[in-house]
C-alpha cells in the first residue's frame, strides 16, 4: 500500500475474525518493521514478546483483561506486547553504537562526532540521564503492578519514547499487511506473571491483532479536535494554515477519509454483536 493509504486506513479495529491465524510470515515483517525504527541516543530500548493467544489459558486472558480491553483480547489470534529494556542504557553510556556509527560515516565531524566525543561528551552524557537525581517509581501501583524500583525519571521517558515509536511502526506495518490492530491496554501484573519478562524491562499497551472482523471502514475515520487547536506555526496559539488544496490532494490519497460515524455503523455493530454472540 502507499503510505498515505496506510496512513488513511489505520484504525483501531476491536472486532477481529477469532478463527482465522494471522500468517507467521506477516508477523515477523511487522517485527522487521519495528526493528527498523529510529533509536533514542543510540540505546537499543525495544523488546518484543509475540504471543499467541491460543496458547494462553482461559484464566490468564481473563486476568488480562482491563476495564477497556473486554471481548477484542477473546477475538485476537496475536499480542504484540512491548517494552523498553532500561539495562540498554548502560552500554551507550560507553558510547559503543556512538562509534560504531562513526566508523560507518553516519555521525561525522562535521557535526563534532570524533571516538573521545563519543565516549567522552555523549557517553557521559547518557550517563548524566541515567544518574539524575529526579527519580520515579518505575511500576505504577496499577493494574497489579506494585511499586518497586525508582528510576530516573528522564530514562523512563526515553524508554518510554522508543515504546512509542516501536508501537507506531507495527500498527502501520500491520495495516501495510491488510491486518487489524489496536493498541489496547493490559494487566500489566498479569502480563508479568504469563510473559516472565524481567524487572528492567518497562512493559506498554500491547498491539492485538488479527483480520478484520469488521469492515476495514469500521465506521469511518474517528474524530479528532479541530486542527487549529492542535497545530501552530511560529508560536503557540497562531494555527497553522491547513491549505483546502492540500486536503483534497490527501483525501484523493486515501489519508483523510470519511469520517466517522457512517449512517450504517450502528446496523453493523449490532450485527457483529449477533454474530460473535457479544451482548448488543
Ligand atoms: C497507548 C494506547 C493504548 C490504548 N489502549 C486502548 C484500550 O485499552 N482500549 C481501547 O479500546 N482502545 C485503546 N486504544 C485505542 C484508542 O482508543 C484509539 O487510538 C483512539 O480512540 C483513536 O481512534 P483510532 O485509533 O481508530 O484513530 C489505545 C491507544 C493507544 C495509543
Amino acid at each position: 500500500m502507499e503510505f498515505k493509504s496506510v496512513v488513511g486506513w489505520r484504525r483501531s479495529i476491536r472486532f477481529f475474525d477469532p478463527w482465522r491465524e494471522v500468517e507467521r510470515e506477516k508477523i515477523q515483517t511487522i517485527l522487521e518493521a519495528i526493528y527498523r525504527a529510529p533509536r533514542v541516543l543510540e540505546i537499543d530500548f525495544v523488546r518484543v514478546v509475540v504471543v499467541l493467544r491460543d496458547e494462553l489459558s482461559a484464566d490468564e486472558m481473563q486476568t488480562l483483561k482491563t476495564p477497556t480491553t473486554t471481548a477484542q483480547l477473546d477475538m485476537a489470534p496475536v499480542y504484540i506486547f512491548f517494552f523498553a529494556d532500561l539495562e540498554a542504557i548502560e552500554p551507550a553510556c560507553r558510547g559503543d553504537n556512538f562509534r560504531q556509527l562513526i566508523n560507518m560515516g553516519v555521525l561525522n565531524p562535521s557535526h563534532g562526532w570524533t571516538e573521545e566525543f563519543a565516549v567522552g561528551t555523549a557517553g557521559q552524557y547518557i550517563r548524566t540521564i541515567l544518574d539524575d537525581e529526579d527519580r520515579v517509581p518505575l511500576r505504577l501501583p496499577v493494574g497489579g503492578d506494585s511499586a518497586t524500583q525508582i528510576v530516573s525519571r528522564e530514562a523512563l521517558r526515553l524508554a518510554r519514547t522508543a515504546i512509542g515509536i516501536a508501537q507506531e511502526y507495527a500498527l502501520l506495518a500491520a495495516v501495510d499487511e491488510g491486518l487489524g490492530a489496536q493498541l489496547s491496554g493490559v494487566n500489566v501484573g498479569a502480563a508479568r506473571g504469563i510473559l516472565g519478562f524481567p524487572d528492567t524491562w518497562v512493559p506498554s499497551s500491547p498491539m492485538l491483532l488479527g483480520y478484520h472482523g469488521e469492515t476495514i471502514e469500521a465506521g469511518g475515520q474517528r474524530p479528532r479536535e479541530p486542527f487549529e487547536e492542535d497545530f501552530f506555526e511560529l508560536r503557540y496559539g497562531h494555527p497553522f494554515y491547513r491549505e483546502p488544496a492540500v486536503v483534497d490532494r490527501l483525501k484523493a490519497a486515501e489519508m483523510i477519509q470519511d469520517p466517522a460515524p457512517f449512517s450504517w455503523r450502528m446496523d453493523e455493530v449490532r450485527g457483529l454483536a449477533r454474530k460473535f454472540g457479544l451482548p448488543d
